[in-house]
C-alpha cells in the first residue's frame, strides 16, 4: 500500500481498538475523543483539508461537507452498514469514495429485533416495571396475557441479509410461515424458508409480527404511517430495527394508544435520541432501546476492522472492502 503517514485524516469518534490502531497507525489521523459527536462547525472545522473521514451515522456528509473539506477527500467510510447520513450521488459526482460495514453485524441486529419482538409480544419491559413497582400481588390468570409466536405470520419488510437472518430465526424457531415485501424477489428466502413476496397491503393485513430491515430513502420514508398501521391486525406487533423516520412516529404513538396494532419495539427513533416528551415514552406497550443492534463485541469490532480497511484503501486508491458507490 501507499505511504499514507502524510494522510490527514478524521476519525469523527472513537471507535473499537481493532480498526482505530490500523488508522492511528497507518495515518496522520485526528480522533474525536469525545463521548458525544462533535457538533457542526467543530466537524467541518475538523475535516477541512482531509484526505479521508471516518464517519458515523449521525455525522450529515453532504455537499457543505465536502466543499468544506476540499477537493483533496478521497474518501468518506462510514461505521455502519447504513449510510442514509452520506450524499452518496453528490460524493461519487466528485469522485470520493464510499465505504460502509455490511455483513458482520447481520446476526446481532436479527437478533435485537427478535428480542424486541417477544418482548412486546411478551410484554416483558411492563412485566419487569410492574414487578419493581410492587404491584406482583399474586399469579394473575387473566393479567399480562401476550401474543403466541408458534405458527404465527411474520412480515419482513426488506429481505436484505438482515431480513433474512431474521426470517430464519423465527422460522426455524416457532414455524412461522413469512411474507416478505421488497422491490427484488428473495430466492433463497423462497427456497428456503418458503417465504412469498406480496405488496405492502397484503404484508400488513396478513402478518401477526411485522419486522422492518430497508434502508432509508426517499421512497420507504414514512411508509409506516397512519394508514399503513390501520391496516394491520389489532393484534400485530411492529418492530423497527432499521431506521427510525421509516416511522411516522407520532402516527405509531396513536396507533399504540388506541389499539389499532397490540404493541411495539423499536431500536430506533425520530429523532434519535427520543425526545424525553414524546409521548411513545408514556406507553407501556412500546419496548425501546437506543440503537444498540449491532453492539456486541464481534459485530462492533469486525465494523471497525472494515471501516478501516475501506479508509487505508480510499486514501491509497485502492477499492474499498465494501464499496457502495463501486463503479459499474
Ligand atoms: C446501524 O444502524 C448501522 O447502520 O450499522
Amino acid at each position: 500500500m501507499t505511504d499514507l503517514h502524510d494522510a490527514r485524516v478524521f476519525v469523527t469518534r472513537r471507535i473499537p481498538e481493532a480498526g482505530l490502531r490500523k488508522v492511528t497507525e497507518s495515518c496522520a489521523a485526528e480522533v474525536w475523543p469525545e463521548p458525544l459527536p462533535p457538533g457542526r462547525e467543530i466537524l467541518l472545522d475538523k475535516i477541512r483539508g482531509c484526505q479521508g473521514v471516518l464517519t458515523l451515522l449521525t455525522d450529515r456528509v453532504d455537499a457543505e461537507f465536502m466543499d468544506v473539506a476540499g477537493p483533496q477527500l478521497r474518501v468518506v467510510s462510514n461505521f455502519a452498514v447504513g449510510y442514509n447520513n452520506i450524499d452518496v450521488v453528490e460524493a461519487t459526482r466528485r469522485g470520493i469514495r464510499v465505504g460502509n460495514t455490511p455483513g458482520v453485524l447481520t446476526d446481532a441486529t436479527a437478533d435485537m429485533a427478535l428480542a424486541l419482538l417477544i418482548a412486546a409480544a411478551r410484554r416483558i419491559v411492563e412485566a419487569q416495571d410492574f414487578v419493581r413497582a410492587g404491584h406482583w400481588k399474586t399469579w394473575e390468570p387473566l393479567g399480562h396475557i401476550g401474543q403466541d409466536l408458534t405458527g404465527a405470520t411474520l412480515g419482513i419488510v426488506g429481505m436484505g441479509r438482515i431480513g433474512l437472518s431474521m426470517a430464519r430465526r423465527c422460522q426455524g424457531g416457532w414455524g412461522m410461515r413469512i411474507l416478505y415485501h421488497d422491490q427484488y424477489a428473495s430466492e433463497t428466502a423462497e427456497r428456503e424458508l418458503g417465504a412469498r413476496q406480496v405488496d405492502f397491503d397484503t404484508l400488513l393485513a396478513e402478518s401477526d409480527f411485522v419486522s422492518v430491515h430497508t434502508d432509508l430513502n426517499p421512497t420507504t420514508q414514512g411508509m409506516f404511517n397512519r394508514a399503513a398501521f390501520a391496516k394491520m391486525k389489532p393484534t400485530a406487533v411492529f418492530v423497527n430495527s432499521a431506521r427510525g423516520p421509516l416511522h411516522v412516529q407520532r402516527d405509531l404513538y396513536e396507533a399504540l394508544r388506541d389499539g389499532v396494532i397490540f404493541a411495539a419495539g423499536l431500536d430506533v427513533t425520530d429523532p434519535e435520541p427520543i425526545l424525553l416528551d414524546d409521548p411513545l415514552l408514556t406507553l407501556p406497550n412500546c419496548v425501546i432501546a437506543p440503537h444498540i443492534a449491532s453492539a456486541t463485541v464481534s459485530s462492533r469490532n469486525g465494523m471497525a476492522e472494515i471501516a478501516a480497511d475501506n479508509l487505508l484503501a480510499g486514501l491509497s486508491g485502492q477499492p474499498l472492502r465494501c464499496w457502495v458507490n463501486r463503479p459499474e
